[in-house]
């Protein structure tokens, strides 16, 4: 009914969600990670589905899991099966939200035993890891609607703006980690969002929140599309 709709304005649609850190295997028994808990984008994948999307979250390692049972997700450990995921579920999705913490850099060899404590110091070589954001930025239709998060410490919007541009996004979402009550783990954030229209800098408001105010961002270009 026209009821429905009103209330679920992505009822029909596809959406991805990347969320949490990778694990790059080193040894048998070690990796590389970051303190990534994936909430934002399982808050994210929520409110989503609360729009009435259909979603996949692509979840790196971590205990968190989203409410209800409507969200499909696929764990992941390390960036690359991250990569081959998201390269699967993009061909088929209508919206596509990178919020994983996702390594830059794997082990260029992964030891079949555990790493022996011998020198002073241990050298690991690593190598680059594919650009989740900017490959599906390269293959992404003009009916698809991509958004990637930016962490920047310094020159926060001119780096965060520049990658929404270099990565071919729709929406870049910038998170502040100066902030009290925003980052990693906490149950707040404050970020701004960035797209072709210039740049919308929300209060420090609860994950939940901010995942609505960004999901509604995306759900107003589909409709500038559809018109
Ligand atoms: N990203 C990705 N695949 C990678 C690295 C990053 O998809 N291998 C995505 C992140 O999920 C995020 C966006 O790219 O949506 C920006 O991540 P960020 O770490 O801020 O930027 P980088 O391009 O990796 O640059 P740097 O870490 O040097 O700032
Ligand atoms: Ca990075």
């Amino acid at each position: 009914s026209r009821m429905l709709n009103k209330e679920q304005p992505l009822a029909g649609k596809k959406a991805l969600v990347t969320a949490g850190p990778t694990y790059e295997r080193i040894d048998p028994v070690r990796f590389i990670g970051n303190f990534s808990t994936g909430k934002m984008g399982i808050a994210l994948a929520e409110s989503l589905a609360r729009q009435g999307a259909s979603v996949q979250l692509i979840l790196g390692p971590t205990h968190l899991r989203p409410s209800g049972n409507q969200i499909k997700v696929t764990p992941v450990e390390s960036a690359a099966e991250m990569f081959e995921h998201a390269k699967a579920a993009f061909e088929e999705a209508d919206i596509a939200i990178l919020s994983a913490a996702v390594a830059d850099y794997r082990a260029a060899e992964i030891a079949d035993q555990k790493i022996k404590k011998k020198g002073e110091t241990l050298t690991i070589t690593l190598e680059k890891n594919k650009d989740i954001l900017a490959y599906l930025g390269s293959v992404k239709r003009k009916d698809q609607i991509l958004a990637g998060f930016a962490l920047e410490t310094e020159n926060e919007i001119e780096n965060a703006a520049r990658k929404r541009v270099e990565k071919k996004a729709d929406f870049i979402v910038l998170n502040s980690l100066n902030d009290k009550g925003a980052g990693f783990g906490t149950d707040t954030n404050k970020v701004s969002i960035l797209s072709a229209d210039g740049v919308t800098s929300l209060p420090l408001l609860s994950k939940a929140d901010t995942a609505d105010a960004i999901v509604t961002a995306i759900t107003q270009t589909l409709t500038n599309h559809a018109t």
